[in-house]
């Protein structure tokens, strides 16, 4: 193991916050699915809901819902009026990513009967929760960032009965929790993503989709996000493709080729087909567009695959 894999296992040790309901969800994805390496894992997950959280968003896109498991840890974070429109194009995975959004609102629900938060650990506080009732990252005395006068904490009710439709369409855009107070409104929208609707403007979108037509998704999203939304683009390294062999030489760490090698291996053992060269020079191309563009602020993160961090400032 090279050094980043053993900080990776290390900061991955170090989570001890996941919700029961998603250390679940990813236990399902892996046994029904028999993969489950698209899946963005509790490190990023809880960094997606930070982000939320102390940006403040009320309005969520994803782009790549996959089993839900950003998706959730996103809706977690938003205020209770908050809403998140997430798109996926394969059914399979949309059927688990719909079993799990409904029984995070069954236990957002629950919660009004004395039951625990959606998705919060047995025996655990909520990640960050101190003494008291207080939402995820809530002090004393202080509101959840986003939270206004007389609302709850995200996953908090108000004490209405629980009216989710477990018979859920297969296809079509299902909304969850449409116009009631028990938490984000999530929406899942069948379908290439390019090519549904989005609402007309969003706090914080997480694109982990489509990775060949990124800077196509860069254009659409940006006249949407709001000013100091943030974007967050994630395998902004695909495993080392973006800096791909021509470019390998001029690497000033050859650890990086090894790493890169690794990879490959991997994926070849394992039996997935090895990312094309035109997905990797789309996200290249991507990160440099950012990188260029006076309209944003930027940072690309070394976390896992690589998450480039976009805050929009005007
Ligand atoms: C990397 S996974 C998303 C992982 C998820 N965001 C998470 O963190 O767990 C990418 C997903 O995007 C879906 N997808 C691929 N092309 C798409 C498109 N054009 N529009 C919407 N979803 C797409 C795939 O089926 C896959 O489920």
């Amino acid at each position: 193991m090279n050094y980043f894999e053993i900080a990776s296992r290390y900061a991955g040790s170090m989570m001890r916050g996941e919700p029961a309901l998603l250390k679940e969800l990813r236990e399902t994805t892996a046994r029904e699915l028999r993969y489950d390496d698209m899946l963005s894992g509790p490190v990023v997950g809880s960094f997606l809901n930070m982000l939320v959280r102390i940006s403040g968003a009320r309005s969520v896109l994803e782009i790549g819902t996959f089993t839900g498991y950003a998706t959730l840890w996103m809706a977690a974070a938003l205020p209770q009026d908050g809403k998140l429109v997430t798109c996926e194009t394969n059914e399979k995975y949309a059927l688990i990513a719909r079993r799990f959004i409904e029984r995070f609102r069954h236990e957002a629900a629950g919660q009004t009967h004395g039951h625990k938060s959606a998705g919060q650990t047995h025996g655990q506080k909520a990640a960050g929760q101190t003494h008291g009732h207080k939402s995820a990252g809530q002090t004393h005395g202080q509101k959840a960032a986003g939270q206004t006068h007389g609302q709850k904490a995200p996953g908090q009710t108000s004490g209405m009965v629980n009216t989710a439709k477990s018979d859920l369409p297969h296809w079509g855009s299902d909304i969850f929790n449409p116009g009631q107070s028990k938490g984000p409104e999530i929406r899942l929208c069948m379908g290439p993503a390019l090519e549904t609707p989005w609402p007309d403007q969003v706090d914080f979108v997480f694109l982990d989709a489509d990775k060949e037509h990124y800077p196509d998704y860069y254009q659409r999203i940006m006249p949407r996000l709001a000013s100091g939304g943030l974007l967050v683009v994630d395998n902004a390294f695909w495993g080392g493709k973006v800096w791909g062999s021509e470019s390998l030489a001029e690497t000033p760490d050859a650890s990086v080729a090894k790493v890169s090698e690794a990879y490959d291996d991997e994926q070849k053992t394992r039996g997935r087909v090895v990312p094309a060269d035109r997905q990797a020079a789309a996200i290249d191309r991507l990160n440099r567009v950012i990188a260029d563009d006076a309209h944003v602020e930027n940072v690309v993160l070394t976390v896992r695959d690589g998450l480039h961090l976009v805050r929009k400032i005007r």
